[in-house]
């Protein structure tokens, strides 16, 4: 079955994907009906935290015991050696990759981009002269390979777009790690409606002097038609499986001081859902944007938390949320030019 066929199969186009799971106009339920599990479960806290239970309470399975040598010590395990989980965090000179060792995806990358950073002064970064590589920064056993990509049908998909990093040669085959990476449709996505919408996110930085961007995968449950039950179904590549490939994807865009008002200290802030499949061009990128709090629900991640409500602005409201669709092979052959951000409505 291909792509098109399993999300016609569920009954959900590319376009209802991200609305069905937010309930965002037509479902009345929250997230905690609407077949999220729920991130904010944790158990009750432990009454007998300190070093172990009672000898009163401890049962040997002959009735209660007063040895020392039988007190309960469950964190004593760690001195063979701490289990994890390990996120590995990768500083780079335009971004930072925290990555997820079971899905062989970064949990998110977070990037900076600025006027400077884009200006084409200077810029020696060109993506010809770099190649993808693995991260062995990472344990290989935890490594995501160039061979599991290999023939996968995927393309490598950058979440720190190489685009953005042309400012250094050093920081563009930074962009190249696997580490960077995560399984992406090419031909109708990765190529195309994701490619505009980093596009986009680049034409901010005209009406904004500091952009910052996070991007990564999301692992979305999907309601199966038949028995009406919530599943996560993703394919795994590479031979043995090795690497993930995400459902969806996400871009928090968080745009500070707006080129009118530098000194304002408030946000303009939009998140966007997308699922990794093919997206026609005349979709609306106002259709994938989701509240804050439904992507944190999604991902387990929490972002923005010590800025007050106040701070928060909505980005599609100070600029027009939109794409442009264009062939990014004309581009790069220079034969079409940026074209200007949308003016903010006037009101
Ligand atoms: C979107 O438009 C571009 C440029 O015309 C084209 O190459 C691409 O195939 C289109 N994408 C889809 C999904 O139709």
């Amino acid at each position: 079955m291909n792509k098109q066929a399993v999300v016609g199969f569920l009954g959900l186009g590319s376009i209802g994907v991200a609305n069905f799971f937010w309930g965002k106009s037509s479902t009345p339920s929250g997230p905690a009906d609407s077949g999220f599990p729920n991130g904010l479960s944790i158990p009750p806290p432990d009454k007998n935290r300190n070093g172990g239970v009672p000898t009163s309470q401890v049962k040997n399975g002959k009735g209660f015991v007063s040895d020392q040598s039988d007190l309960v010590r469950p964190a004593d395990f760690f001195k063979y050696g701490f289990p994890g989980p390990i996120h590995d965090l990768q500083t780079r000179e335009e971004f930072v990759a925290c990555y997820n060792r079971v899905t062989r995806n970064p949990y998110y990358v977070v990037e900076h981009i600025t006027p400077g950073s884009l200006s084409k002064n200077g810029a020696n970064g060109d993506r010809k002269n770099s190649v993808f590589k693995e991260d062995e920064q990472i344990p290989a056993k935890f490594r995501a390979r160039l061979r599991d990509y290999f023939r996968s049908g995927y393309d490598r998909g950058h979440q720190a777009p190489a685009a953005d990093a042309k400012f250094s040669q050093k920081a563009m085959d930074e962009t190249f790690y696997l580490t960077n990476m995560s399984p992406q449709v090419g031909e109708g996505f990765n190529r195309d409606y994701w490619a505009h919408l980093e596009d986009f996110a680049r034409r901010l930085a005209q009406n904004y002097r500091s952009v910052r961007i996070v991007t990564g995968p999301l692992f979305l449950p999907k309601k199966d038609p038949i028995d009406g039950k919530f599943r996560v179904t993703y394919e795994v590549i590479g031979n043995p499986p090795n690497v993930a490939v995400p459902t969806h994807f996400f871009k928090l865009i968080v745009a500070e001081s707006p080129v009118q008002n530098p000194t304002s200290d408030a946000l303009a802030v939009a998140a966007f859902v997308l699922p990794n499949d093919v997206i026609s061009n005349d979709t609306k990128l106002t259709a994938f944007e989701v509240p804050l709090e439904a992507l944190e629900i999604s991902s387990g991640l929490e972002f923005l938390s010590k800025v007050p409500a106040n701070k928060k602005k909505s980005l599609c409201k100070e600029v027009k949320c939109e794409i442009i669709v264009r062939d990014f092979k004309q581009i790069s052959n220079g034969k079409k030019e940026l074209l200007a951000l949308p003016p903010p409505p006037s009101n």
